[in-house]
């Protein structure tokens, strides 16, 4: 037995969902490349070729958007009695609370579910604000229809393409960390909520989903190229991680990072704002080259889902539940999947404590 900390080494599970080459800096889900259906496929279509032949039901891309859409709507009068105490928390942490209010044992979780963090992320913006919620509209999209509800007016067909592109490459990424937490839950038969419950505490971490908010105060704090070089170099000398870069699998490049990079692009707006990111992410790539040379580190998927997110005007404390959004599932698809292997996730530790004295 070898001790890993990290886990890094170990293949701890196998899975048709997706395929993370970090040596290539290639996606490949369900069989298709990233780049091939990112801005071309549907969510809800991605959300069908992830749970077919895992979720029992039917994933039909038109049927998942019907039936997504009315579980929006149910998921609406669920949540409501909910938003005084959620909207008290963080957006991640309130999303936690609506989901962990599903009892494991729910009709169509998986809907219900999915519908939920979009519902609930949405509503919960609103509320804090002391704005209505917005009731969903079963008809549109799951992008489109967040948004809507969001902003409280429907989006420009370019805006709901761009935020669709993110989410589809957001939705599953192999076992991350909050995926890899949904297995385990999965593992001991606690419950499909238990288990998205439990994936979104992992998920708020600033190592991992919890990253794209801090970005932007990166930006803020950095605030004109001039002080680039210098604010970043002086942040990894004191031993600080730069949000948005670095990868435990990508070695050569993260390719989301420029899906969601064309998707910025794509919305045609605050072109100097990209100009000054692009910028920095020149800066901050040259000061990890030169601090941390033993290790590649490339941008990853946050650094421009920051820059998007807030094109879309979403708040930016919000951007992790907007990767909830996405990802719930990817989470869902591998709970059914680990569930079909049925064996119970319990790695070995090493005591190196004291041993008891002679007696
Ligand atoms: C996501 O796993 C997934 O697939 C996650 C994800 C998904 O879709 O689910 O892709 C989403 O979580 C992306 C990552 C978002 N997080 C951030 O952007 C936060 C900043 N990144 C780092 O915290 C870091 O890169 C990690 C956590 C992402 C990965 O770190 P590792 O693999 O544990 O690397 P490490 O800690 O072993 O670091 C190796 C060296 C260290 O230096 P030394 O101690 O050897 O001198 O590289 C340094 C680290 O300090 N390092 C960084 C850095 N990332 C690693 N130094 C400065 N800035 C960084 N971003």
């Amino acid at each position: 037995m070898t001790f890993d900390s990290g886990l890094e080494a170990v293949v701890a599970a196998e899975t048709v969902l997706s395929e993370v080459d970090g040596d290539a800096g290639r996606l490949i889900l369900r069989g298709h490349r990233l780049q091939d259906i990112a801005g071309v496929r549907s969510l809800e279509w991605l959300i069908g070729e992830l749970w077919r032949g895992l979720v029992p039901r039917d994933v039909g891309e038109a049927v998942l958007k019907r039936d997504l859409g009315a579980a929006r709507a149910a998921a609406f009068g669920t949540i409501t009695p909910f938003l005084p105490e959620a909207s008290r928390l963080a957006p991640v942490e309130a999303v936690r609370l609506l989901v962990a209010a599903a009892p494991d044992c729910a009709d169509d979780l998986p809907l219900r579910l999915t519908a939920t963090v979009a519902v609930g992320l949405a509503a919960v913006l609103r509320y804090r604000c002391g704005e209505a919620p917005i009731p969903p509209d079963p008809t549109l999209g799951h992008a489109a229809d967040f948004l809507r509800m969001l902003r409280g007016r429907t989006a420009a067909s370019t805006e709901t393409a761009a935020l669709e592109t993110y989410l589809l490459t957001a939705t599953e990424h192999g076992l991350n960390a909050s995926t890899f937490t949904t297995r385990v839950v999965a593992s001991t038969q606690a419950g499909l909520a238990s288990a998205v419950t439990a994936a979104l505490c992992a998920l708020k971490g600033p190592l991992h989903g919890g990253a794209p908010g801090p970005v932007i105060d990166m930006l803020d704090a950095i605030g004109t190229p001039a002080n680039a070089e210098a604010w970043l170099d002086a942040a990894v000398l004191r031993g600080e991680r730069l949000m948005g870069f670095g990868h435990r699998v990508y070695r050569v490049t993260d390719p989301r990072s420029d899906v969601v990079k064309r998707a910025v692009e794509s919305l045609g707006r605050n072109t100097g704002r990209l100009h000054f990111a692009e910028h920095i992410e020149r800066a901050a790539l040259a000061v990890l080259v030169r601090r941390k040379p033993a290790r590649s580190l490339q941008t990853n998927l946050e650094f421009y889902t920051a820059l998007l997110l807030e094109a879309l005007e979403v708040p930016r404390d919000a951007f992790t539940g907007v990767f909830a959004v996405a990802r719930v599932a990817g989470w869902i698809a591998h709970a059914y999947e680990q569930l079909a292997v049925d064996r119970l996730i319990r790695p070995q530790s090493r005591y190196v404590g004291p041993l008891p004295t002679a007696a």
